[in-house]
């Protein structure tokens, strides 16, 4: 069965701002699915929502039919991985490698397969800054990094906010042959206004339109 997000009569606005109202509306998260929308419509917060680090939502919020409210976040991120925008704030630790080590050890223990690590740099190119500081990267460079570390979990869903920002155009073509690849296996929520670099690959496209959620295709 695939995973799936379910609105109750949700809504959810900041002090200043209303940004979804009365939505009643069910994503399932089979295959690559897409939620579009301009710059400012709402797209981060969905995410933020989701992972339970925005809370003040009305209605139900539901993942997999549990209440986000009653979930606690470390099993949510058991099961979701989250690309966060902007890159840095996916970083963990001072280098690629050692940013690998956290998730490819589980946060915590010591176990990890070196060889997992070196293949999802090297996907991205980045075998060669391995040991650099993350600071002295480019902006591409580290959403590479965050990107790597999705195929150390290829078990959870993808929730990527705006994963192409940064990239060139050899390592977009990268990215979107990763996410079929995970379609295939499990779902994958791209969350960007990249539309046109998304369609193609995108079995259910969503719009985020007048403080609603729209599906598209
Ligand atoms: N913490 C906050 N407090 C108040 N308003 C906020 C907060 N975070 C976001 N907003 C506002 O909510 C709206 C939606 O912001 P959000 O970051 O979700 O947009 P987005 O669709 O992800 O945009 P982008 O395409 O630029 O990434 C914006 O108008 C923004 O100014
Ligand atoms: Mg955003």
């Amino acid at each position: 069965m695939s995973d799936l997000i379910s609105l109750r009569n949700f809504s959810f606005s900041f002090p200043e701002k209303e940004i979804f109202t009365d939505l009643e509306l069910e994503i399932p998260l089979e295959g690559v699915n897409l939620l579009s929308g301009i710059n400012g419509s709402g797209k981060s917060t969905f995410c933020r929502l989701l992972l339970a680090l925005q809370t003040g939502y009305r209605g139900g919020l539901l993942f997999n039919n549990r209440d986000i409210s009653s979930v606690d976040t470390q099993s949510l991120a058991a099961e979701i991985i989250y690309l966060k925008q902007p890159s840095s704030l996916n970083l963990l630790a001072a280098t690629p490698w050692l940013d690998l080590v956290v998730w490819a050890s589980g946060f915590g223990s010591n176990q990890y397969n070196r060889a997992d690590i070196d293949e999802a740099l090297d996907f991205f190119d980045l075998l060669s800054y391995k040991d650099k500081p993350v600071w002295e990267l480019s902006e591409g460079q580290r959403q590479g990094v965050a990107l790597a570390a999705l195929l150390l979990n290829r078990q959870k869903v993808w929730l990527l906010d705006e994963p192409a920002a940064g990239l060139d155009n050899i390592r977009q073509k990268k990215l979107k042959k990763l996410i079929l690849e995970q379609g295939k296996q499990k779902g994958v929520l791209i969350i960007s206004h990249r539309y046109d670099l998304f369609a193609d690959i995108s079995d259910n496209i969503y719009e985020i339109k007048d403080k609603s959620i729209l599906l598209r295709k």
